[in-house]
């Protein structure tokens, strides 16, 4: 075989392993086989994980020659013992719900979730060039959520405010201070910050509905009377005197690439700023340019979420398309279009993945 068709192999077991970690993760056998800690039969594994011993003895092939779990045979292991797997510390630091800001294996589901979800569509729309709507992703919202508690659990009140304009953002949050969340999704992030800083008014936007009802009843749960959710195309903000600057700090996670029209959505967000009022985009790192990102360690995966879901996404309602690899300079460009003069492209504290645009009005 020459070397193209070693790398065609590699790219077949590695897209399986793809799917089987995705299982994994989702039916939590990773976490379970990180607390049993020692190696561990596969009666014993079913038995912990109450799932099927064939379904598992087939999952555990894959896992096994793909080199995630270990199997105990041979020299060390006694005659007529039974064989055992192991997933090593190393693995499950990288693997399971409690690895936080370094948990690698929510991502696994990405790829077969929006396979399952919009394969057909984008076939379809591929030679349309038009959009793909959000209702082919219903369980995307749900997913996002996974991902931004993974996200901002452990980050956002720890690290990532902390680090912003030098530390007094947070100064700011403990007085009391007007925030808005553009896209918040599940309502994850909002309801961390306002649980962390409870004289600060906070305001959820997202279009989605389901989303919004999600946020709303976690706020709930969590008993925040400062957290609040509107369900709202960010599109409209900028000519809605009621958002006009009534707010000091305004936060987009993940949210700007996804827009149809996400020049309306920043000047809104300007609008919505108070004099001297910040803001918080904080998007992919990369650049806009592909051959620029040919070292890119994440480029073939971050194109394909792009592909599969931003970027179509995007392109509804005669939507500009931005795509989640839109770049650091076209995000710059558009920031200043939106007439945000001050704009600083940082570096986020254990976050090789992100920038943070931070903007002034
Ligand atoms: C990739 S998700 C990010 C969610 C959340 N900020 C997070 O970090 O997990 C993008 C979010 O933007 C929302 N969105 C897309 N277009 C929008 C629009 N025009 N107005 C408001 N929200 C929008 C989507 O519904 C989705 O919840």
């Amino acid at each position: 075989m020459n070397d193209f068709s070693d790398k065609i192999v590699q790219i077949l077991n590695h897209g399986a392993l793809n799917l089987a970690l995705s299982l994994g993760y989702s039916l939590k056998i990773f976490d379970v086989m990180d607390k049993i800690g020692e190696p561990a039969t596969l009666k014993a594994l079913a038995a912990a994980t109450t799932l099927d011993r064939r379904y598992l003895k087939e999952w555990l092939g894959i896992m096994v020659t793909g080199e995630i779990i270990t199997l105990s045979t041979g020299p060390t292991q006694k005659e007529n013992q039974e064989e055992t797997y192991y997933l090593p510390p190393a693995h499950a630091d990288v693997l399971t719900r409690r690895a936080g800001n370094n948990n690698l294996g929510v991502y696994t589901q990405e790829t077969p979730l929006l396979t399952s979800c919009a394969m057909e569509a984008i076939q379809k729309k591929f030679p349309t060039g038009q959009g793909v709507s959000f209702d082919h992703y219903p369980r995307f919202q749900q997913f996002m959520s996974e991902l931004s508690n993974a996200k901002h659990e452990q980050v956002l009140i720890q690290t990532f405010l902390p680090s912003v304009d030098n530390g007094t953002l947070v100064d700011r949050l403990k007085k009391g201070i007007a925030v808005c969340d553009i896209g918040c999704g599940e309502g994850v992030a909002l309801n961390l910050m306002a649980k962390a800083f409870p004289n600060s008014q906070f305001l959820g936007v997202d279009t989605h509905g389901g989303a919004i009802a999600r946020a709303t009843e976690s706020a709930q749960k969590m008993n925040l009377s400062n957290a609040r959710f509107k369900g709202l195309d960010a599109a409209q903000i900028k000519g809605d005197k009621t958002f006009y600057q009534k707010f000091d700090y305004v936060t987009a996670f993940d949210a700007i690439h996804d827009q149809s029209h996400p020049l309306s959505v920043l000047e809104g967000i300007r609008a919505m700023l108070k004099p001297g009022g910040q803001f918080s985009m904080v998007d992919i790192k990369a650049a806009t340019r592909l051959q620029d990102n040919l070292d890119h360690p994440m480029g073939p995966f971050l194109y394909t979420v792009s592909l599969m879901h931003c970027m179509p996404v995007g392109l509804n309602d005669k939507g500009r398309g931005l795509g989640m690899m839109w770049g650091k300079e076209q995000a710059l460009a558009l920031l200043a279009q939106a007439g945000f003069d001050r704009v600083d492209a940082l570096e986020i504290p254990n976050d090789p993945f992100n920038l943070h645009f931070f903007c002034e009005r």
